[in-house]
């Protein structure tokens, strides 16, 4: 076999999202000799995509908010099923690190006195976002980009890393191609930290591009990491609906944090329908009270356009279904009707063009037809809450590629704040692991497997066409293990997966390795159908409805699964093998917080 391109760093991160940068940021301070490698291009990250905000209790807008209340709320948001430890550190960081972020030039929109100006969302008692707009998540990236290249830190974009070498129970390194040119190239490492972000390409209807198809998590539970919490699947209430092709598109729900309210085909406000008993008592149940809302977080409850966003996606789903929607079989998400249209320009400026551009609709004038769209997933690879570790030693994850702090349900804005807040530890923490430690040279029999893998496609002369296995899956699961889920359809969906894991044993994708997409594609399916049939293995697993997990045979949520997470992992023939795992006890102080 030829030679392959070789690099050695301390420290490799696989993603260039938020806490893929950050985590670099952090390793480069400390000494080491640091490389981000993304499979996209530098700043292409789904972290754009968190365009409302990052919640951090600064207390900015309302004084009354602590750490205390944003911890409150991400564990109640996540209906208890988080890892407390995690919500406690990611709620007592955030404000550090979102001024951490304003320090290195972050350009946050302010309050009349100057300070960071913060914005509502769903679930937050309190306005806690800080804001750029509706561009927030763009500007971290480009703040963190900055920070990166100023650094001493080395990228690999357009590169796709598609195997983890393990040796002797350690990460040792990485092996993977150019985009480009399909020339391999591998890494020597002494800790890996995984970024990579979610997996939402698994479903047809999503607010993810062509990254997401949920490397990251493939390639950790293939290098021996265990997952937990994969049945939670977060559909965002709010995606575009119509025109067909731009479908799943996200709606940020600072159209609602920002006063937008739900109606549905009939012109009601339909949310008021379906308060929970859990969020009953903080939450309005007239419009003129929900109108206080604006301008009373204190005394005044909760409108429920601002409930969770498993709620609203239920809701949304639910009215369709009872023949409400709109043509498109969506709701309508109104604007206009509150906010004059500079309010509304100003505040929602890739909105304002995103409806106008892409849909020929004003917002400043008309409602948005929205619905849910597959955004988020708040399982993944199980790491320490303090060091972000992995099961596997030299293994690191952070941002949404790792599992535990969102639960079974993830507030909005706490994916940004979670980047920065976790990835500053994994950086930390996986720059200490290789300080301590040297390299080791490539086993290189994994190595060579890992090529004939990657090359495989290139050479097959099997019939199948990967974009169709693709698509199948995709619209598989959304019609199968999507908002509302039951036994048989899983049942029926993890057959299928099954069977398209046969067939992609016969994908083909001619044309060499230069510039060809059909190659690449190919090669994601491993991932797309390894993390289905984990997704779908924990969603028969757990036996009740729970956040970004809804069962209609099974529709409420049982005191005896609010004690577990699903663990999945390979054993050692490469099954998958589920298991229950009992949850870290609360301590008291932490419990006390709840009693009121
Ligand atoms: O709606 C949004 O702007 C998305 C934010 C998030 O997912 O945190």
């Amino acid at each position: 076999m030829a030679a392959i391109e070789t690099h050695d760093y301390d420290v490799l991160i696989i993603g260039a999202g938020g806490a893929g940068l950050r985590a670099a940021v952090e390793a480069t301070m400390k000494g080491c000799k640091t490389a981000i490698i993304t499979k996209s291009l530098l700043g292409k990250a789904h972290t754009v995509m968190a365009e409302g905000g990052m919640a951090a209790a600064m207390g900015n807008v309302w004084a009354q908010d602590n750490w205390k209340v944003h911890f409150r709320d991400t564990m109640r948001g996540g209906k208890m099923l988080n890892n407390w430890r995690m919500a406690q550190i990611h709620a007592q960081e955030a404000p550090e690190r979102v001024i951490e972020l304003e320090g290195w030039g972050a350009l946050f929109d302010r309050t009349p006195d100057g300070k960071i100006l913060q914005r509502d969302f769903g679930g937050h008692r309190y306005a806690r976002l800080a804001h750029v707009g509706d561009r927030t998540g763009l500007e971290m990236i480009r703040i963190l980009q900055q920070r990166s290249v100023a650094g001493d830190i080395a990228v690999f974009a357009e590169c796709t890393i598609n195997h983890i070498t393990v040796q002797d129970g350690s990460v040792s390194g990485a092996v993977g191609y150019w985009r480009e040119n399909g020339e391999l190239i591998q890494f020597r490492a002494k800790s890996i930290v995984m970024a990579t972000g979610g997996l939402g390409r698994i479903w047809s209807v999503t607010s993810n591009s062509w990254e997401g198809t949920g490397d990251g998590h493939s390639l950790a539970m293939k290098a021996g990491a265990e997952m937990i919490d994969m049945e939670f699947v977060q559909f965002h209430p709010t995606g575009m609906v119509a025109p067909a092709s731009v479908k799943g598109i996200l709606v940020t729900e600072g159209v609602r944090g920002d006063g937008g309210t739900l109606r549905n085909s009939d012109g009601e406000r339909f949310m008021f329908n379906y308060i929970p008993d859990m969020f009953a008592s903080e939450t309005a149940d007239s419009e003129e009270e929900a109108d206080l809302w604006y301008t009373d977080k204190v005394n005044a409850r909760r409108t429920p356009d601002l409930l969770p966003r498993d709620e609203v996606a239920r809701a949304i789903h639910a009215e369709v279904k009872a023949g409400r929607g709109s043509p498109s079989g969506g709701v309508y998400l109104d604007i206009a009707s509150r906010r004059d249209s500079d309010y509304i320009k100003r505040r929602l400026p890739s909105m304002y063009h995103q409806f106008m551009e892409l849909a020929g609709v004003d917002i400043t004038k008309d409602p948005m037809e929205v619905g849910p769209t597959a955004h988020y997933v708040m399982g993944g690879v199980k790491v320490d809450a303090e060091t972000c570790a992995t099961t596997v030693d030299g293994l690191y994850a952070a941002g949404e590629v790792a599992a535990g702090l969102h639960g079974s349900n993830r507030l909005g804005g706490n994916s940004l704040s979670d980047l920065l807040v976790f990835g500053q530890r994994a950086g930390f923490y996986a720059a200490e692991h290789a300080l301590a430690r040297e390299f080791v040279n490539l086993d290189q029999a994994q190595s060579n497997e890992a090529v004939e893998r990657i090359t495989a496609p290139l050479e097959s002369d099997g019939n199948e066409n990967p974009y169709t296995i693709q698509s199948e899956l995709r619209e598989l699961m959304q019609a199968q293990v999507g908002i509302i889920r039951n036994q048989a359809d899983m049942e029926s969906a993890l057959n299928t997966i099954r069977t398209l894991k046969e067939r992609a044993r016969g994908v083909s994708a001619p044309g060499g390795t230069a510039y060809n997409p059909g190659w690449h594609t190919a090669l994601d399916l491993e991932h797309l159908l390894s993390m289905a049939e984990t997704t779908t293995l924990a969603a028969l697993e757990r036996e009740e409805s729970r956040g970004g997990h809804t069962r209609d045979d099974f529709p409420t949520a049982s005191e005896e699964f609010g004690k577990v997470n699903v663990m999945a992992k390979y054993d050692e023939s490469g099954e998958i093998v589920i298991q229950q795992q009992t949850l870290a006890e609360m301590p008291n102080d932490l419990k006390e917080l709840f009693e009121d």
